[in-house]
């Protein structure tokens, strides 16, 4: 079977070691790709969101299906495109992606669906917004509306920061196009999560949890970013927390949706704050989580491409086996270049160490310079993964793997599942 993965990143990375690992003759073609994704199969130099120039891409080597990985082409409409065109894909249309793309409608629809929330209100006019802060008080969450790639968020301390944040977004030009209009959302407390579910647009073959590390810093500290490291499992995620969070997030988004003329198909990724009152949605994104997706694949044992191509060519999923896992931890460590999340220099040669047992090492800004040096191509240069038979050991393999790697001004935290290291008795 030939597939294609659209994208360049770890996560695409990550997707594409694990299809191969259920099947070691999968033809696999990704686009744009990375140096990584590049040793296991064909790199095709056409952008994440050159929508036409991928489905003929598709069209033109036969795949089975294509697999989409960033949010960029889903919001510029690359499954309706191939869809219009015949192609099988796996990922929602530009209309679900909304539930991404769009914070105002993704609190729509939730309010809408009843699903538990924390309450908020759009503005575009920053005094009527300053009032609402004002009106909630501090800790209060501001939030440009549009895709701002993850950063558009601040959550102020004190009503000085939350106008700050306001002004910034509205009248300033901090995130774009994407901070033109804010939600002042009522802040929650707790500890987050991410849960992602394989839907065919009713049914969801849910994931077991993980946590990512937003901020730049140990400890979660300093400006947030991507992310800097995931974790999986998190055990306060327990079965009866996933239980609560498919029957009251993921299974009535869904049929709100569906209701709305908009269903869904592909990775739902909810966001969630464990909260004194069960969990409530954060966000939703509308693909796989990046550097969640990393540390979750390997410890899949059951097979990914079988529920990925079956949503991708229309199928039910309604019969589908349940997700299997190993037991053990995986732990995830980002290195990243110097100045991440601010501007980066491109270009560092990268010396890696030998392969490690149980170590996956993904590519996620890397490039091949002229001579054929791996060198450095971005914010985020690698995403390690360890697995180990305890969260303790996995952080240990990661942290120690993700400091062999070698280029000038590398950075990565040495903390990755401090929160769940903090739960375990000490030893574990
Ligand atoms: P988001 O991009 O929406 O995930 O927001 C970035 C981060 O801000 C999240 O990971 C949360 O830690 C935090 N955050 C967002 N919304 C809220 C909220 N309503 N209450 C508390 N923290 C929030
Ligand atoms: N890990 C956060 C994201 O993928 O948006």
């Amino acid at each position: 079977m030939r597939i294609l993965v659209v994208g360049g990143g770890a996560r695409e990375h990550a997707l594409g070691w694990k299809l191969l690992a259920d099947d070691p003759t999968l033809d696999l073609i990704s686009a744009p790709g990375n140096p990584g994704l590049a040793a296991m199969g064909r790199c095709e130099a056409i952008a994440a969101t050159d929508v036409a120039g991928l489905a003929a891409l598709a069209r033109r080597e036969d795949v089975a299906f294509t697999i989409v990985g960033p949010e960029g082409p889903l919001d510029a409409g690359i499954v309706d495109h191939f869809r219009a065109n015949g192609l099988a894909v796996f990922g929602p249309s530009k209309a679900a992606a909304r539930i991404e793309t769009s914070k105002r409608f993704a609190k729509e629809l939730m309010l809408t669906a009843g699903v538990p929330t924390a309450s908020a209100r759009t503005f575009t006019s920053t005094a009527a917004a300053n009032a609402e802060a004002e009106r909630l008080g501090a800790p209060v969450v501001i939030k440009a509306s549009g895709l701002a790639a993850g950063k558009g968020v601040i959550v102020a301390t004190s009503i000085a920061e939350a106008r700050a944040a306001i002004a910034s977004m509205l009248e300033g030009n901090a995130f774009g196009d994407a901070g033109h209009e804010v939600l002042v959302e009522e802040f929650m407390s707790g500890e987050e999560i991410s849960l992602f579910a394989i839907t065919d647009g009713t049914h969801v073959l849910p994931m077991i949890a993980a946590q990512d590390h937003k901020r730049a810093g140990e400890g979660d500290t300093g400006p947030n970013t991507g992310g800097m490291g995931a974790y999986a499992p998190v055990s306060i995620a327990t079965g009866e927390i996933a239980a609560q969070a498919v029957d009251r997030v993921f299974l009535p988004t869904l049929a709100a949706l569906r209701a709305a003329g908009s269903p869904f198909t592909g990775l739902l990724y909810a966001g969630l704050m464990l909260t004194r009152d069960g969990p409530k949605v954060v966000e939703f994104n509308c693909r796989f989580g990046d550097p969640e997706t990393e540390a979750l694949l390997p410890l899949m044992t059951s097979g990914l491409l079988e529920p990925l191509r079956a949503v991708a060519v229309g199928d039910s999923i309604a019969a589908a086996p349940s997700i299997e896992w190993r037991p053990g931890a995986a732990v995830t460590t980002v290195v990243a270049a110097e100045g991440y999340p601010g501007p980066v220099r491109s270009g560092d040669p990268i010396t890696l160490p030998p392969t490690e047992r149980d170590v996956l090492v993904f590519h996620a800004g890397t490039w091949r310079d002229a001579q054929g040096r791996l060198v450095t191509a971005g914010g985020r240069v690698f995403a390690v993964t360890a697995m180990g038979p305890s969260l303790g050991e996995a952080r240990k393999l990661s942290a120690s793997h993700a400091g062999r790697i070698r280029f000038a001004g590398r950075q990565y935290r040495r903390d990755i599942g401090w929160r769940e290291l903090a739960r375990q008795p000490a030893g574990a």
